[in-house]
């Protein structure tokens, strides 16, 4: 009976795994050009400090649509460009930088 349970649990795990590689890849392809993941400020803010800070779901709608979204993120200005991707890339990249900081901020901040 275990198993029948285990078994799915760990497809959804490697799924999220490839996502994740295929996000990483869709980083280095389109966003490291201005952003770093580790090293700093770039154009843009380091990701690392912005997977801290922000959800999964947040990152992916920036990344989507930066334009509309600068100003609920506390920019004056959008500087970012409105990248032509699929769906699925948005996601996987915001799955990618999410999983770059484990213990976030927002999960330890209090409402
Ligand atoms: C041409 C440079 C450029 C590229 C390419 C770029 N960004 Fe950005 N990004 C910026 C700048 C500049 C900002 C600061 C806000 C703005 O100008 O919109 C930003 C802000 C962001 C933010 C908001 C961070 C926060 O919490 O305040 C996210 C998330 C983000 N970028 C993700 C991405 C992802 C994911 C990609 C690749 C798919 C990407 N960016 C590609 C320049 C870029």
């Amino acid at each position: 009976m275990k198993k029948v349970i285990i078994l799915p649990l760990l497809l959804v795990g490697i799924e999220l795994m490839a996502d994740i590689k295929a996000g990483e890849k869709v980083y280095k392809e389109n966003c490291a050009i201005c952003h770093t993941i580790n090293g700093g400020s770039a154009l843009g803010p380091d990701l690392n400090i912005v997977s801290y800070t922000r959800h999964a779901q947040e990152i992916e709608a920036y990344a989507k649509d930066p334009y509309s979204l600068a100003e609920a993120f506390g920019y004056s200005a959008n500087a970012m460009p409105t990248l032509p991707l699929e769906d699925k890339q948005f996601k996987d990249v915001a799955d990618y930088i999410s999983s770059l900081q484990p213990f976030k901020k927002w999960m330890i901040k209090k409402k």
